[in-house]
């Protein structure tokens, strides 16, 4: 029986310096829950003389990642640095030590997953990834044990903080995307390049993770559908409101006939769901299973703490195993027969805006290229200002498929009195 459980982290940034608190002041209550307690031996880190805020001895401290993957005494390797090289060199040279490994690398594991987990499987050690997706709610662990007894039909979440962050400050304070990025930027909310996060692609690579989970299926995050939140203006923020509606990036995976829908966009959802009542920098995943119903997720999304918490859930999962080598933790994905479903042939409904000329007849053009491509119009908000001037028309249509969307924007676009690009956001 093994005396202690032995981990080796590399990079002690923001999450590894939550990681490494945890392990250290709730290292009784581990110990206690495990029989045996964890250690941490050895830290890598790029700049070694860096002042921190977490002091450690300074044998344990290493600028050498490889010291960690090629100590024989650890266990379990913990990857906090984040990127594609080195992080999946040092992880694949791990696993091939046989050592298990926790994550917390979205954007390698949603190009790469596969590659590592096989590796893994090989080499019968375990992967961890719960800090991947939603920070420290445990969503990972909800799809792989909590609902393993159910189909999975829909997964829905707010799953990037800053976003989230960006769009809840819009639609409280009636301020602009740039006005809200600037401050959200100084408050530490977003990075100085947020083209990651507001751009929708963060959010894709937490989706291709979930989605592999929930329905079996390994789509690349480049092949989801992404928009993200740059061009939402608080004119249609505002109109939403008017419909009922309140706006966030949505990641969507829901399954019909063997095909899954897999995509990442701003989304208006009824202010009544439990989901649009989700604001700040706050995290929510709502998962819909044949057996158990809707179930939904809610709580902080990234931060030191929170992602620290679920990298020492993994550790702890993975100890135990060590311990009681007959017991495998779960952490395969469920293999399965579902493929993704084209963008084309989605159906949703839609928000248009059109910023037209105020004149007679201008209703009736548009909606005669929406019908005639099988766009049927649920309401409209029309205002008019000085007859001449230019004022937004504003329609909610019922559902349509989105190929019949493309190709009747494209046919307004072309009419003299659409003055603007028009703007599309799907509605849920
Ligand atoms: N921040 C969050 O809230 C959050 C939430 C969920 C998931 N994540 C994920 O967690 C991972 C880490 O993010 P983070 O925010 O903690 O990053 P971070 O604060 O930038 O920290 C990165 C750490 O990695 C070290 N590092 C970088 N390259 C290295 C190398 N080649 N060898 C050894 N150490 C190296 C850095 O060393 P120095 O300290 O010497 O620079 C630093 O300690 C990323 O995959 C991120 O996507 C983060």
């Amino acid at each position: 029986m093994k005396e202690e459980i032995s981990v080796g982290l590399i990079g002690f940034g923001t999450v590894g310096s939550g990681t490494f608190r945890i392990l250290r002041d709730n290292a009784e209550l581990i110990q206690s829950r495990l029989g045996v307690p964890v250690k941490v031996r050895k830290i890598a880190v790029r700049h070694i003389g860096r002042r921190r805020e977490i002091q450690v001895p300074a044998a344990v401290l290493t600028d050498k990642a490889e010291e960690v993957v090629n100590d024989p005494e650890i266990d379990v390797v913990v990857e906090l640095i984040g990127g594609d090289e080195p992080a999946k060199g040092l992880i694949l040279g791990a696993i091939a030590r046989g050592k298990h490994i926790v994550t917390a690398n979205k954007g390698l594991l949603a190009a790469h997953g596969s590659e590592i987990v096989s590796a893994a499987r090989r080499k019968g050690v375990a992967v961890g990834f719960e800090a991947s997706v939603g920070g420290g709610i445990p969503v990972i662990k909800v799809l792989k044990e909590a609902l393993a007894a159910n189909r999975i039909l829909s997964v829905y979440g707010i799953l990037n903080g800053t976003s989230n962050y960006i769009l809840t400050k819009m639609t409280d304070e009636g301020r602009s995307f740039d006005d809200v990025l600037v401050e959200a930027q100084r408050a530490g909310y977003a990075e100085a390049d947020p083209t990651f996060d507001v751009g929708g692609i963060d959010t894709a690579h937490k989706l291709a993770i979930l989605v592999n989970l929930a329905f079996g299926l390994t789509i690349e995050p480049n092949a989801i559908f992404t928009e993200g939140i740059t061009v939402i203006s608080p004119l249609d923020i505002d109109f939403g409101k008017q419909f009922g509606y309140r706006l966030k990036l949505l990641a969507i995976a829901k399954q019909h006939n063997g095909r899954v829908e897999v995509r990442v966009h701003p989304t208006m959802i009824p202010n009544e769901s439990p989901i649009a009542k989700v604001g700040g920098a706050y995290n929510a995943v709502q998962i819909v299973g044949d057996a158990c119903g809707d179930i939904m997720l809610y709580g902080k999304g990234a931060g030191s703490m929170p992602t620290g918490s679920a990298v020492v859930a993994d550790i702890m999962d993975i100890s135990r195993a060590i311990l009681n080598p007959g017991m495998q933790p779960l952490l395969a994905a469920p293999s399965g027969n579902l493929t993704s479903q084209e963008m084309d042939e989605v159906a949703s409904l839609y928000y248009l805006r059109f910023m037209v000329v105020d004149q007679p007849g201008v209703l009736s053009q548009i909606s005669g290229v929406l019908g005639k491509n099988n766009i049927s119009i649920e309401s409209v908000i029309q205002r008019g200002r000085a007859l001449g001037g230019v004022v937004p028309l504003v329609i909610m249509t019922h559902e349509a498929v989105e190929k019949d969307m493309r190709r009747a924007l494209a046919e307004i676009r072309g009419l003299s009195c659409v003055l603007e690009q028009p703007v599309l956001i799907r509605v849920e």
